[in-house]
């Protein structure tokens, strides 16, 4: 199962100057303990934003270059129809595309859930989430996040499947 996992602020901002826009530990904490144990797709400007493989994930970075380029143990494809592949070939597995926007773009009509971080702020921003069709998606799912002194914003989470 392909599943988006993002987080956008006003706008559909996602991204800036390759890293995210805020510092919002609730929504990494979400990040975290949603991935855990399953398999995370990133584009390679995303992958080189974590700094390292994300531990206790199976990491699957999306590139024009070669494994050579990635550290041991990364799986490395070279097209987006290599991800279809690759999901049919896992299609029991929870997938999860973790951005950027080029990898959401070009992933949208394969997508089978979404998972949305909703940030109601004001950010600078260089990257944004393409435009979804949530006629083609049904809410499955919706928590309200707590703000407080480290998560300043007023945010919620909300899953989507297709319908
Ligand atoms: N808010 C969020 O939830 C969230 C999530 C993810 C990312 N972000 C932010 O978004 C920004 C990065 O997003 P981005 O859209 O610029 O980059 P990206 O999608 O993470 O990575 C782009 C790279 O992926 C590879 N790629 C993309 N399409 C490909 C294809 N069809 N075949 C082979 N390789 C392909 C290419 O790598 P090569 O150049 O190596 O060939 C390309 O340069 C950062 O600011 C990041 O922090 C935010």
């Amino acid at each position: 199962m392909l599943i988006f996992l993002w987080a956008e602020s006003n706008g559909g901002v996602i991204g800036y100057q390759g890293q995210l826009p805020w510092h919002l530990p609730a929504d990494m904490h979400y990040f975290k303990t949603t991935t855990t144990g399953h398999t995370v797709i990133a584009g390679a400007k995303t992958f080189a934003s974590f700094g390292r493989p994300l531990p206790h994930r199976t990491n699957v970075v999306v590139s024009h270059r070669d494994a050579s380029a990635f550290p041991t143990g990364v799986t490395v494809l070279n097209s987006l129809d290599a991800v279809r592949q690759y999901a049919q070939a896992h299609s029991t597995d929870q997938l999860y595309v973790v951005g950027g926007a080029q990898l959401f773009s070009g992933l949208l009509n394969d997508v089978d859930r979404l998972y949305r971080t909703t940030i109601h702020a004001d950010f600078p921003g260089d990257t944004w989430m393409p435009t979804i069709n949530y006629d083609q998606f049904i809410k499955i799912g919706e928590r309200v996040g707590q703000r407080d002194a480290t998560n300043p914003y007023d945010f919620e989470f909300e899953r989507f499947e297709r319908r």
